[in-house]
């Protein structure tokens, strides 16, 4: 199990390297998620048009292990954005990846950039 998680590391927007290009804006349905695949990554892409904003983070939810969190539920938590992973309710920022349950798991979170319709999610390598 922690060989999943280990590939997965927060990459802030300015440090990032490579932008992959994770699609056009339509194929991500509003307040939801979609899942891309980048190399050996699994990532959970959030158009959260409630915010105008858009998130990326590991699909993987680090409680089970379940490649789940994007079919969460977005939502915001003293308007901190957020993704409540379906299995077991539990909720971690989009902003930052921390567990806002409290608990010392925490997701890996990625910088997404949308420029005219196309959505890119940024890497380090
Ligand atoms: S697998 Fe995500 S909360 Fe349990």
């Amino acid at each position: 199990m922690e060989n999943i998680l280990s590939k997965y590391k927060t990459v802030l927007a300015d440090h990032a390297t490579i932008w992959f290009k994770a699609g056009n804006i339509n194929d991500f349905p509003s307040n939801r998620g979609g899942c891309i695949k980048y190399k050996d990554k699994q990532i959970a892409v959030f158009n959260f048009e409630r915010r105008n904003e858009w998130y990326a983070c590991q699909n993987a939810c680090p409680h089970k292990m379940e490649m789940v969190l994007s079919r969460g539920m977005t939502g915001s938590a003293d308007d901190v954005p957020k993704i409540a992973c379906p299995m077991h309710k539990k909720t971690f920022s989009l902003a930052d990846g921390s567990n806002l349950n409290g608990e010392e798991y925490s997701i890996a979170t990625y910088p997404v950039r949308v420029i005219g319709d196309e959505v890119f999610v940024g890497f380090l390598e």
